[in-house]
C-alpha cells in the first residue's frame, strides 16, 4: 500500500526561499542522514510522542508484509527527542522522494539543549494516510518488526539503530525501548528453535 505524497510535499514551501531550515529527525534520520548539512544539533518536540505505527510497504517491508516505522503522534505533555538538521531547502527534494510513503511536511517548534528554540520541519506520517497502521498490543507489533523486511534490510536493524543513536543522545522513550526488549526475546526463541 502506498500514498505517494512527493507532488503534495512540493507545495508544502514554509519557509523563506534561500534561507536555511532546520529539520527535526526522529526516526532513521537521526542514523541516516545521507543528506548535506550545515550543523546539526540534538533537540526535542513537545507534545509528541514517537510511535512505529506507520507500516513501511517500500523500505522494511513489503506490500505482502509491511514493516513498522516510526511516525509521530499528538500527545499532550510528552517530549520526542531527536536530531535537528540546518539544511537548504533543496535538501528536501531527495527527501521528499525518500520518505514518500504518506509522510507529510509539517511545521513544529524546536528546542535545543541551551534553552533556545526555532521553527523547524517534521516529517509525518497522519493517521488518514494509507500506509498508517496504529496501535497494536506490544507484541504483535514485536513480532510484525522481528519478522519484516524490505528493499532497505531488516525492520529489527532498523529499531536497534534508532534505539542505539537515542541512548547515544541519553534519549528515554518507554515505547522504543520496550520493542527493543520484546524483538530481542522473540530473536533469541527463533533461534533455540
Ligand atoms: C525521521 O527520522 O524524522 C523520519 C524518517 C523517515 C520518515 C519520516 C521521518
Amino acid at each position: 500500500m502506498t500514498h505517494d505524497t512527493t507532488l503534495l510535499n512540493r507545495e508544502r514551501n514554509f519557509f523563506t526561499d534561500g534561507e536555511t531550515l532546520w529539520l527535526f529527525g526522529y526516526g532513521s534520520l537521526i542514523w541516516k542522514a545521507e543528506f548535506p548539512f550545515h550543523e546539526l544539533r540534538p533537540a526535542h518536540i513537545e507534545g509528541w510522542a514517537r510511535r512505529f505505527w506507520q507500516g513501511s510497504h517500500d523500505h522494511r517491508g513489503t506490500p505482502a508484509a509491511p514493516g513498522r516505522v516510526a511516525t509521530l503522534v499528538e500527545s499532550p505533555g510528552a517530549i520526542c527527542q531527536g536530531m535537528a538538521y540546518r539544511i537548504d531547502a533543496e535538501t528536501l527534494g531527495p527527501l521528499d522522494v525518500r520518505e514518500k510513503n504518506g509522510y507529510l511536511r509539517e511545521r513544529v517548534m524546536l528546542h535545543f539543549h541551551d534553552g533556545s528554540h526555532a521553527e523547524g520541519l517534521i516529517y509525518l506520517a497522519g493517521e488518514h494516510n494509507a500506509a498508517f497502521l496504529g496501535d497494536a498490543p506490544l507484541d504483535a507489533m514485536a513480532r510484525q518488526i522481528a519478522t519484516a523486511q524490505g528493499p532497505s534490510g531488516l525492520n529489527c536493524d532498523y529499531l536497534l539503530k534508532l534505539a542505539a543513536a537515542l541512548e547515544d543522545l541519553g534519549a528515554q522513550d518507554a515505547h522504543v525501548f520496550a520493542l527493543v526488549e520484546r524483538v530481542k526475546e522473540i530473536k533469541k526463541r527463533a533461534t533455540k528453535k
